[in-house]
């Protein structure tokens, strides 16, 4: 299971990359517009917390094959690491996958909305499926059922692209498509720390130090 983070909010990158196993970052045009700075900027400070090895996703803005490819490119030249470029699902943006797939360059397929698109985008090449789970709910439909379906689906295909379940709103659905099989989540700051919160962990951590300080008061095993 890749945990990746979500955002291009440099203290939520700092902050989820000291204390969480992250394997990299998502963003989007809408997430990095959200910060309303230069666009290398963003990624060059993103790339130097997460060092070379994580990978980074950032998602062209063209409408057009070539151009989605010239993009990629580019963003995979300059982004200082391990790298892929997310494409939203369309025609051109099969057309890129399958040109950039014989680049050599990760494409991550965004905008998932059913096991048809993500199997389509696996057999062009994608290296990365990104079904949207709570935009799914959110019009009664079941995100994390089609987040099921699709690993399914690639399991009985023999597809090797990874589902990469995206857009969450509470750690409930984390844990299904988990449990459905689904390789990465890409997810906030605040749906990481959902998935380690629990009360009755804050409960038995309030126990073990209450019993602890009431035989040894402020000492520590360091001190003894
Ligand atoms: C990731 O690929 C998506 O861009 C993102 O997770 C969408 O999340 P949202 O539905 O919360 O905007």
């Amino acid at each position: 299971m890749e945990y990746i983070l979500d955002t291009a909010n440099i203290a939520d990158i700092k902050h989820c990359n000291e204390f969480y196993p992250l394997t990299g970052v998502t963003t989007n045009p809408s997430i990095i517009a959200k910060e309303k700075r230069d666009f290398w900027a963003i990624i060059k400070d993103i790339r130097d917390i997460i060092g070379p090895d994580k990978i980074l996703f950032a998602q062209t803005v063209q409408k057009t094959a070539d151009k989605i490819v010239e993009e990629a490119k580019l963003l995979n030249e300059k982004s200082g690491g391990n790298f892929g470029v997310k494409i939203p699902i369309d025609e051109e943006g099969l057309k890129a996958t399958m040109a950039l797939n014989k680049l050599g360059i990760k494409v991550l397929m965004t905008a998932i909305f059913t096991p048809a698109q993500a199997l389509i985008a696996a057999k062009a090449g994608a290296d990365y499926v990104a079904p949207y789970v709570n935009r799914l709910d959110n019009i009664i439909g079941d995100g994390t059922e089609v987040v099921a379906e699709i690993v399914e689906q690639f399991a009985i295909h023999g597809m090797t692209c990874k589902v990469l379940a995206a857009s969450f709103k509470n750690a409930e659905q984390v844990h299904r498509c988990a449990a459905a099989g689904c390789q990465c989540v890409t997810v906030s700051a605040d749906i990481l720390k959902a998935v380690i919160s629990h009360p009755m962990t804050d409960a038995a951590i309030a126990g073990f130090d209450k019993d602890w300080k009431g035989v040894y008061a402020d000492k520590t095993i360091l001190d003894f």
